[in-house]
């Protein structure tokens, strides 16, 4: 059982880089937490200062309720599985499992029982005795998650755990640690800048710009209202599609003869999902919501969907339709969306609530 709770937390490094200005994020017990945003945003930093690698400048730090800012790294009781595994390249996959607990003087056949029933959990049961240069880099993941389980620590964090492995790959052990987790039911923060990861992985996700939190919440909740474009150009691939309005006489307008249901005051950008629109030979047909006139530029198949890029209101978006597309570069089609499907920002590109 253990919560993480992170209050203000500040840290500016020598030299008065400001890496993490201010997060507060409250873990449940046994959830997943998902930090995700750019390089540079202060995702390791945040992890370490949790870790205890890093000293806090500001802010406190609690695991269980427990101020633990001035506990060393090794009395909190954390594991962490870092991106290059760091496994000891001299040792079997046994010794690289078992390490910590003999540094820790537990006893041999506890050392034992821990290190084989990881092992079984991860299906390394028959690698044991290979050295980690003999494993494939899934393999060698697997023993640095094993590393971490045998400790049975009160809190996991990962750092980019999968950046090294290919795609298939990476599919694959993230429903692993996934489920790993569920069912080890161990407090966890993830940190990644893949948005597919954070999206699947996360019971909560922290979205991070520039050592803030831009948004957390649960990922389709934050899919789907986004706080602001950052967040909306983060989460989701591709991406948001945003357009500039201009101001005209009845507020917020498209260039381009688009047609536009009432948009909210003080709205400065349009935003809609590729999957939430649909284009069509334009036939002039009335349409509430968005009716935007486009002209394609690119077509990507996919296999089962493609994706249409377009120049449209003023700049480029993205329309994903099921399938094969039948439109080519250089068709003019109408782009329409569904008034509940657009959403609105401000100038300082904060959501504003529709009317
Ligand atoms: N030891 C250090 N001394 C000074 N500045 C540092 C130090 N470590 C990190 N930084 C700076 O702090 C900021 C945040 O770095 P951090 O490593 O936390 O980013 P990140 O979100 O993990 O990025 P990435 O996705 O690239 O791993 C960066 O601007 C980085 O240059
Ligand atoms: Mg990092």
């Amino acid at each position: 059982m253990a919560t993480v709770d992170l209050r203000d937390v500040r840290k500016t490094y020598a030299g008065n880089v400001e890496a993490v200005k201010g997060v507060s994020i409250a873990i449940a017990d046994k959830a997943l937490c998902v930090l995700v945003g750019p390089s540079g945003c202060g995702k390791s930093t945040l992890l370490r200062m949790i870790a205890g690698l890093e000293t806090i400048t500001d802010g406190t730090v609690a695991i269980d309720g427990k101020v633990v800012n001035t506990t060393g790294p090794a009395e909190r009781d954390i594991a962490m599985v870092f991106q290059n595994y760091a496994l000891y390249p001299h040792m079997k996959v046994y010794d690289n499992m078992a390490y910590g607990l003999r540094n820790r003087g537990t006893p041999r056949d506890e050392i034992d029982r821990r290190v084989r029933e990881a092992a079984e959990k991860l299906e390394l049961g028959a690698l044991l005795d290979r050295r980690p240069r003999e494993l494939s880099g899934g393999q060698r993941q697997r023993v640095a998650m094993g590393r971490a389980i045998v400790r049975n620590p009160k809190v996991f964090l990962f750092d980019e755990p999968l950046s090294n492995l290919d795609a298939k790959l990476r599919g694959q052990m993230r429903v692993e640690i996934k489920n790993l987790q569920r069912s080890l039911g161990v407090t966890s923060v993830y940190v990644t800048h893949d948005q597919l990861e954070a999206m699947t992985l996360a019971d909560t996700l922290v979205v991070m710009n520039a050592g803030r939190v831009e948004q957390a919440g649960n990922p389709l909740d934050i899919y789907e209202k986004p706080a602001s474009t950052f967040v909306a150009s983060f989460i989701g691939a591709p991406p948001m599609n945003l357009l500039s309005l201009s101001q005209n006489g009845d507020g917020p307008a498209l260039p381009d003869g688009a047609k536009l249901a009432a948009a909210p005051k003080g709205a400065a950008t349009l935003g809609f999902r590729p999957e939430d629109a649909e284009a069509t030979v334009a036939n002039g047909a009335a349409h509430e919501g968005l009716s935007l006139p486009a002209t394609v530029e690119g077509v990507e198949p996919v296999g089962a969907e493609s994706f249409l890029y377009c120049a449209a209101g003023g700049g480029r978006i993205v329309v994903r339709v099921a399938g094969r597309a039948t439109a080519n570069p250089g068709d003019r089609l109408e782009v329409k969306a569904k008034p509940e499907k657009l959403h609105w920002f401000d100038r300082e590109g904060r959501r504003v609530s529709s009317i």
